[in-house]
């Protein structure tokens, strides 16, 4: 592995110390994890396409005026992002029912919501992620209760964003998960950024035409096809890396 000094490492992705100090290096590995981390395998060259997507996503998004960690694409598989203290809750936005939602309620996967419906889980793996609310949130002080406004109010624009932008390209945002950091300033005053990735291991993206899932679902569920599906979303936003994903191994120092 690296020489650089390793913050955290998670279950897709590892955290180095950065360049200059408040940046880090995000890392992304090929790992995959399913039900809290109950199945486990790899999906080769998805550590390079989900750098590229999150990095075309954040840009978009940040063109689109929503404050992100992302700084820049350092190479295949890493980029330099702001150091955030990241808030432990992830939220989730949800167009059309799939995955938990289905089995809390029993609905049908597949059937459209009333309304984009947002959900918080408290980021905590041994927990498994429990599903919460925002009274939770500040009893426990997870957040406060302007930042429980700013992520619902950015995670609705970013869901309009999204939607729109995968639309464009033949692709269903049915749901995904994001996260939020805190960033401060020079003069410690803090505002909260979109952290993390966005990436087809956080989204659910159905073809429009044929309704064929192109996410981590299909890791999932054994469906197979997966470095395929993670390819073809890359390919349709136009992104796919120079040469092939597979021919990346493993983590290169940067200057
Ligand atoms: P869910 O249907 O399993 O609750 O997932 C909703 C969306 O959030 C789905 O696109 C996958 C994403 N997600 C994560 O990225 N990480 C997680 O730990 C969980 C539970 C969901």
């Amino acid at each position: 592995m690296s020489q650089r000094r390793k913050i955290y490492e998670g279950k897709a992705k590892v955290l180095f110390e950065g360049p200059e100090p408040g940046t880090l290096v995000q890392y992304f590995k090929d790992d995959a994890t399913a039900f809290n981390n109950v199945k486990k395998g790899t999906i080769a060259g998805k550590g390079v396409l989900n750098n590229r997507i999150s990095e075309y996503l954040m840009m978009r998004l940040t063109e689109a005026g929503i404050p992100t960690h992302f700084i820049r694409r350092l190479n295949m598989r890493e980029q330099l992002v702001r150091e955030v203290e990241i808030v432990p809750v992830e939220v989730v936005v949800r167009n059309i029912a799939a995955g938990s939602i289905c089995k809390r309620f029993n609905i049908e996967e597949g059937t459209p919501l009333p309304r984009s419906i947002v959900e918080y889980y408290y980021k905590n793996d041994e927990l498994g992620d429990p599903l919460i609310s925002e009274e939770h949130i500040t009893a426990f002080g997870w957040a406060t209760p302007p930042e429980i406004d700013d992520m619902l109010s950015m995670s609705l624009r970013i869901n309009d964003f999204l939607s729109g932008l995968f639309l464009g390209i033949g692709l269903k945002l049915i749901d995904f998960k994001l996260e939020y950091g805190r960033l401060f300033d020079e003069n410690e005053q803090v505002r909260l950024v979109l952290a993390d990735e966005i990436s087809p291991d956080g989204c659910r993206l159905w073809d429009v035409a044929t309704n064929e899932k192109m996410d981590k679902d299909r890791f999932r569920r054994d469906l197979g096809g997966v470095e395929e599906a993670y390819q073809e979303v890359a390919r349709r936003l136009g992104i796919l890396p120079e040469s092939e994903p597979q021919d990346v191994k493993g983590p290169t120092t940067i200057q």
